[in-house]
């Protein structure tokens, strides 16, 4: 028996016991005649004493032998402490050891495995398996599993059968590349790894599921950053016979159920807001409503003087800064620098002060008045104290600015706050968005997705002002969930893929086998996925995934400790028919 207790265990209580303790070594102080080590295990911390006149001669010597993180097993007594550590759970007790057995070395760690370390990230990505032995990485984990055991509990009292899906498909579109696999089988065929699993999951549908729901990996070839991973999880959802409110509900209470269980906060309704008024008010899809700052706008009431600028914007915004009318005029021209860097992409900022005796200094006094500014100040709600940012030009960029802009003072006033939870539906999403780029429509949820009754005449018209019935869930400014109600009629299906720039053949291709399905009796249905690893990381009162991932990748997708993706070699090429010249 390696062990009868764990090192988080031993109380006062315990005291006289004899126990067998197996763990890692964290610290060793030796004094000469006593010698103290610190033992952990994933459940704690317990301190061993080995002492010159109550042990052996020879547990003396193993004991001064010990090194960090050396693996050993003792067996002991349970002793009251001398100097107790309140910190720790333990921290009455020790254990006197007399018997010690090294079951593994350990070669010297290259940062230390306390709660503040001294390794930088790339260090411990190297070495993920002591970095996971460290407090902080080990209890996201633990937290990881406590969010999905209360996903899977919830959604299976709630009749949701988990139904596993494959991994080697063809292409789902979700808007990013796929990761493929080449077939050796197959000569010149590929695999692609799912981005979702969106059309399987609409099959289970077809084949009379009725609730499905995975815990799923999903795999996606796009630029990393905090909260994008190339593989991550989804909670992955569908349903037949649901319209929106059905699902809304539905993931709603789960959302509740995970809020309540896991941080022990009770959020009634949550509320709605539509993509459009998202955008008016906080220029983002995704808006963070823990604080205010909307925005104002402000064409009707500034662009009647001589103020070219304003006068040739297509918008002209402006968001109230609380107490920022006490900015230094130096504190100012940073912002107007934040605003102007290239990740920005402002040309500049106006702003105003709201003095607190109730008159107004702008940077465009030369051209606005008091009664002005004074319809600025309702039009942000600023308050005497406030400080008016206004940005201008075209209407979709100076709204993704002005929402830069918004988020980055919250941040800077600590109005973003890990400890509050602001759940939204963002609903009525536009089901196609232009690609400046090549000037072509694509799905903005996914091509399943149907539009909102009464929209289908829109889209030869009109395709951009098409309404989808998508819907998404954010909390505290991310996007933890997204889905829609699907398309289930293969005419539909074909006149969405036509609008989608394909032609019959290539639908046909790459989606026959689904509108082939929605000829056998497919009902209405619709769903959503959340990302388990936002999720997690919001909850956890974070928003960079990779904490809460047990083996991530870095920036530039690859694992550094296993040192993936490596060149493989000649005869697994030609096998895999990528190398014909062996
Ligand atoms: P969507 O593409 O919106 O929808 O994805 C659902 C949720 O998955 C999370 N997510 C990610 N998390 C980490 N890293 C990524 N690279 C990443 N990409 C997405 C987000 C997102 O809200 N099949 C549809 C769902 C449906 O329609 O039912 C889908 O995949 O939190």
């Amino acid at each position: 028996m390696y062990r009868s207790h764990n090192c988080g265990e031993l109380r006062e209580t315990h005291q006289q016991t004899q126990v067998t303790l197996s763990g890692w070594v964290q610290t060793i102080r030796d004094k000469g005649f006593v010698v103290w080590a610190d033992l952990r295990d994933r459940y704690g911390i317990t301190q061993l004493i080995f002492d010159g006149e109550r042990s052996s001669k020879e547990i003396m010597e193993i004991a001064k032998s010990l090194g960090r993180e050396f693996v050993v097993q003792v067996k002991g007594t349970v002793i009251e402490r001398a100097s107790k550590n309140p910190n720790i759970p333990t921290g009455n007790v020790e254990v006197l050891v007399s018997e010690i057995k090294i079951l593994n070395k350990s070669l010297v760690p290259p940062f230390t495995i306390e709660d503040r370390t001294d390794g930088g990230e790339d260090i411990r990505m190297k070495y993920r398996y002591l970095d996971i032995r460290r407090n902080p990485v080990k209890n996201n984990l633990i937290f990881r599993h406590k969010v999905a055991i209360e996903v899977r509990k919830y959604l299976s009292d709630h009749g949701f059968i988990e139904v596993e899906t494959p991994y080697l498909i063809k292409s789902t579109p979700e808007g990013a590349r796929d990761f493929v696999v080449p077939s050796r089988m197959n000569e010149g065929q590929f695999y692609a790894l799912p981005q979702s699993p969106q059309t399987f999951k609409q099959l289970l549908m077809v084949g009379g599921m009725d609730k499905y729901f995975q815990i799923v990996k999903c795999f996606r070839d796009e630029d990393l950053r905090a909260d994008r991973q190339p593989e991550f999880t989804q909670i992955d959802c569908e349903m037949a016979f649901v319209e929106q409110e059905d699902i809304l509900n539905v993931f709603e209470g789960l959302t509740r159920h995970l809020l309540k269980e896991i941080k022990g906060v009770s959020i009634d309704q949550f509320p709605r807001m539509t993509y459009d008024e998202a955008m008016k008010k906080y220029g983002n899809d995704k808006p963070d409503i823990r604080f205010g700052m909307e925005f104002g706008e402000l064409n009707a009431i500034a662009q009647h003087k001589d103020f070219g600028i304003f006068n040739e914007a297509e918008l002209v915004v402006g968001i109230a800064i609380p107490g920022g009318a006490a900015y230094t005029r130096k504190e100012i021209d940073a912002l107007v620098d934040w605003v102007r860097r290239p990740q920005i992409g402002a040309k500049g900022m106006v702003y105003a002060r709201c003095n607190e005796d109730g008159s107004f200094k702008s940077s465009v006094d030369k051209f606005y008045d008091q009664e002005d500014l004074a319809k600025w100040a309702g039009a942000t709600g600023a308050k005497a104290g406030d400080l008016i940012c206004v940005l201008s030009g075209n209407a979709n960029k100076t709204r993704t600015q002005l929402s830069a802009l918004r988020m980055e003072i919250a941040q800077r006033l600590g109005l973003r706050k890990n400890n509050e939870f602001a759940p939204l539906w963002v609903i009525d999403f536009p089901l196609l968005e232009l690609d400046e780029e090549t000037g072509h429509y694509h799905a903005m949820h996914h091509p399943f997705t149907s539009p909102k009754p009464g929209q289908m005449e829109l889209l030869d018209t009109d395709p951009g002002a098409v309404k989808a019935n998508a819907y998404d869930l954010v909390l505290n400014g991310n996007e933890i969930g997204g889905g829609s109600i699907r398309i289930h009629d293969k005419q539909i299906q074909a006149t969405m893929f036509r609008h989608l720039g394909f032609s019959p053949e290539e639908a046909k291709a790459q989606f026959g086998f689904l509108m082939d399905a929605f000829q056998y009796g497919a009902p209405p249905h619709g769903g959503l996925a959340f990302g388990l690893d936002r999720l997690v990381a919001i909850l956890g009162g974070q928003e960079t995934i990779r904490d809460f991932i047990a083996f991530p990748k870095n920036n530039s997708g690859r694992d550094v400790m296993i040192d993936a993706p490596a060149p493989i070699d000649d005869l697994q090429l030609k096998e895999l028919h990528l190398k014909l010249d062996l």
